[in-house]
């Protein structure tokens, strides 16, 4: 089951992409292979790299509120903080200014699964049934989240990482590139999984792990 938003909305929907630096990269490829009119990026920075790609510069991530009513954004961030702080004040007016970035070749159970607005899926991840993925949350590119995990707000699993079975990940967690969590391990908010680990124990809120198995990051 997804939000009700469109993740395919055909070429008449401008979509905004709020951050304009390496992750919205990604983000720009991803809307454009899934059919999104790309109507420019927010950034404070005037030389944000998608200028670089000849993407329009909209005005500084505050200036949402003058982008047209029709627009719709995506968080194009990779800082989970970041991302929050520039995302939330637009989710405070209603999640139907977020959209939904899919990218084609990712592969979405169509079993109950639950996209809050503002998610980004990557190409190639997979997303199994009963998934619940959070507000502004990243799947990024060739993750896999098995069936019942649920993934908090505002949390990034990096690229080529893997979630087993109903793993519970709190809000602004990170999980590194090629991280591994076994099945039914719960992730707190805010804690960072080092790029190749394997989480074999919970993981407490603000911890940082590391290794195989996960320990304690100094
Ligand atoms: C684990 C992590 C959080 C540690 O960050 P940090 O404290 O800034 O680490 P540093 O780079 O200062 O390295 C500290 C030590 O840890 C080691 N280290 C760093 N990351 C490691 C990892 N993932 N696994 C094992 N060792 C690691 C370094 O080699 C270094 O060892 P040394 O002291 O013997 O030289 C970080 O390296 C990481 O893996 N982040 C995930 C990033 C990611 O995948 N993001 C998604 C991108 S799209």
């Amino acid at each position: 089951m997804h939000t009700g938003l469109s993740v395919h909305p055909g070429a008449s929907v401008p979509l905004v992409l709020a951050g304009g630096g390496g992750h919205a990269k990604v983000v720009l490829d991803a809307a454009r292979a899934s059919g999104w009119r790309i109507a420019g990026f927010l950034d404070d920075a005037p030389e944000a790299a998608l200028a670089s790609l000849g993407v329009e510069r909209l005005g500084s991530i505050t200036d949402w509120s003058r982008c047209e009513t029709a627009c719709r954004f995506i968080p194009a961030i990779g800082d989970n903080a970041a991302r929050r702080a520039c995302i939330e004040p637009i989710l405070r007016h209603g999640g139907d200014r977020l959209a939904l970035v899919v990218h084609p070749t990712a592969v979405i159970s169509r079993l109950h699964v639950l996209l809050e607005p503002g998610v980004f899926i990557s190409a190639g991840a997979i997303v199994n049934p009963c998934a619940r993925i959070g507000a502004g949350a990243i799947i990024n590119s060739g993750a896999i989240v098995e069936h019942d995990v649920e993934i908090g707000a505002w949390s990034h699993v990096g690229p080529g990482a893997a979630l087993g079975g109903a793993v519970v990940v709190g809000e602004a967690a990170l999980l590194g590139l090629g991280s591994r969590v076994l099945p039914g391990r719960r992730i707190g908010a805010g804690a960072v999984v080092g790029a190749g680990a394997v989480v074999a124990r919970d993981v407490a809120p603000g911890a940082r792990v590391r290794g195989v198995p996960a320990a304690a990051s100094p």
